[in-house]
């Protein structure tokens, strides 16, 4: 189903805003694309390919515009953030319905400067936002719930699957697992458990695969939770709780090893492997989507 009224801007143009742009285009909203950097436009419009006829790219967002949704997708800093919605916020009618695409900022810390932050909430997407179904929904304290239900039904029209938190809390759901995750993983790295290449083998083909056609609590269920809490018993106590970032992971940032952008991280990394790696994830990502669905199809 295209969308044939709304329009929509948003605000940073880089890896996020570039995705959602193409989103929004393939739906049929009327798109306006702002960055401060007019070469990010440049790099935004090449990768847009025929999609950027039907973009409106502007290093500034003015009252001529009048978009019916804003998606502010600036770099996760928190002042810069407050400072955008707050800008953006001058520049829309009042009716406009405001959202920030932030990895886990409280939002009522996004919204401390805003005139009218019930009109405001998350609306988390996943890299590759085109792709990537989940967009996790999340109110700050002052968002009014039409507001909620008016974001879900035009994340619904965008084909998304938007999934709404009762509760801001940091980092919201998705990113607090991934470092749950995340901090075993290099725990596991520093301690000498195990090689990069065998952690990511049994990962990826053990619970990888399962999660990708059950979440982690339906999968849990199917496996049986008197299992599951054996296991916990024993196990928790030995698990990381460290609550600073691993001083592997710091290490590596110091030494320029930011991962494939930079050649290496935990894997080394041409510039074509790069490419290839993400070219591939999106033809692959949407067989496994369509698997996932086809799933869910069945369970209904
Ligand atoms: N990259 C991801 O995988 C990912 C996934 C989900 C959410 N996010 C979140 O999305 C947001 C954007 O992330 P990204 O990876 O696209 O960052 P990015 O650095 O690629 O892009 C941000 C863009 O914002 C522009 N910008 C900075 N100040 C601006 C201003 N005042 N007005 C307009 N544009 C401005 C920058 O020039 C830059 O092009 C962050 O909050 C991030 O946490 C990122």
């Amino acid at each position: 189903m295209q969308i044939e009224s709304s329009r929509a801007a948003i605000v940073g143009a880089g890896t996020m805003g570039t995705t959602l742009a193409k989103l929004m285009v393939a739906q049929g909203v009327s798109v306006t694309l702002v960055d401060t950097n007019p070469g990010v436009l440049e790099t935004s419009r090449l990768s847009l390919g025929d999609c950027a006829a039907s973009v409106c790219f502007t290093t500034e967002l003015t009252a001529a515009h009048r978009p019916d949704y804003v998606i502010e997708s600036v770099p996760e800093i928190t002042a810069l953030k407050q400072e955008v919605v707050a800008q953006i916020e001058s520049r829309v009618p009042d009716s406009t319905l405001i959202m920030t695409n932030t990895s886990g900022i409280p939002i009522d810390d996004i919204a401390s400067r805003m005139r009218l932050p019930q009109r405001f909430l998350g609306a988390h997407f996943f890299n590759p936002a085109d792709i990537v179904p989940a967009v996790e929904v999340v109110p700050g304290h002052r968002t009014e719930a039409t507001v909620i239900e008016a974001a879900c039904a035009w994340l619904a029209q965008l084909g998304k699957r938007p999934a709404v938190l009762n509760t801001c809390v940091p980092g919201f759901v998705a990113n607090r697992i991934q470092h749950a995750v995340m901090r075993e993983c290099l725990a596991l790295l520093e301690q000498g458990v195990v090689e990069p290449e065998a952690l990511d083998d049994i990962v990826q083909y053990s619970i990888g695969v399962r999660m990708a056609l059950n979440g982690p609590l339906r999968q849990r269920d199917l496996n049986g939770l008197d299992t599951h809490l054996n296991i916990a018993r024993y196990l928790y106590p030995d698990l990381d709780a460290r609550d600073t970032p691993a001083a592997l992971l710091a290490d590596y940032v110091a030494e320029g090893r930011l991962g494939a952008k930079a050649g290496q991280g935990f894997f080394q990394w041409s510039e074509e492997s790069r490419a290839q790696s993400q070219a591939q994830e999106r033809v692959d990502l949407h067989r496994i989507i369509a698997i996932a669905l086809q799933q869910d199809r069945t369970r209904a």
